[in-house]
């Protein structure tokens, strides 16, 4: 991923911004020397910007569509008071697998409950309502998953969208890959939806920050 950031503002905003916790970051150095697309993680800065994000709306229930390693579930998890709970979904066993390790080594993993399988399918079948929602898994899915998150988010809730600037990808017209094309047109229906307000926020990658109006 290229940086739309400079480094030395990362770095900066990250050191004003507050610090991860010691399981995060372990949890982050040991996804960096396994596995094969480590930056997929949302990074210390981001992780930071979840957990206010998750306190300003006072949740207690979150939703997250795409868990890798653990991360962003781990930070949620941190976030929330002590009766939170996290459904978090993924489809790979390698990353689960380290992710569980992780989990059982937090004093608050168990408010994580992981949900094998396509997560389009995963949330056909929840009810909710959940306070946050953080989409972040395939992009081909992300108008679907924004419209499912829609039914599922409770009125004072937020939806995150991560990866929304994909890498300044979305500039480009026309969209060079489908991964483009769709996140070019799930930001064209949440500006144009009169259901909710947004804003794309410069963060890493860009996220959507989505909620109902009215
Ligand atoms: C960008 S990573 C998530 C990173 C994570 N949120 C973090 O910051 O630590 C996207 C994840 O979505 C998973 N994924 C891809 N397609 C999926 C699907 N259809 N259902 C559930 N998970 C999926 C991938 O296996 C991958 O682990």
């Amino acid at each position: 991923m290229n940086r739309l950031v400079a480094a030395d503002i990362e770095t900066y905003a990250q050191a004003h911004s507050m610090p991860e916790s010691n399981l995060c970051r372990a949890l982050r150095e040991e996804t960096q020397r396994l596995m094969e697309a480590p930056q997929m993680i949302v990074g210390p800065l981001e992780g930071a910007f979840l957990k206010m994000m998750t306190q300003l709306v006072r949740a207690t229930s979150v939703l997250e569509i795409g868990m890798f390693t653990g991360y962003s579930a781990l930070c949620f998890a941190e976030a929330l008071p002590a009766d939170g709970t996290v459904l978090t979904c993924e489809i790979d066993e390698e990353s689960t697998t380290l992710a569980r390790q992780y989990f059982v080594r937090s004093p608050v993993g168990k408010k994580i409950e992981v949900r094998m399988g396509p997560a389009l399918d995963t949330m056909r079948h929840l009810k909710g309502p959940f306070d946050l929602i953080f989409i972040d898994a395939d992009k081909v899915n992300y108008v679907n998953y924004y419209r499912r998150a829609l039914d599922l988010v409770s009125p004072q809730g937020v939806i995150l969208i991560d990866n929304v600037l994909w890498d300044g990808e979305v500039l480009k017209h026309p969209a060079p890959d489908e991964n483009t094309a769709t996140i070019q047109e799930l930001n064209q229906v949440v500006a144009a939806d009169p259901r909710v307000t947004a804003v794309l926020v410069t963060i890493r990658d860009g996220v959507l920050v989505i909620r109902k109006t009215g």
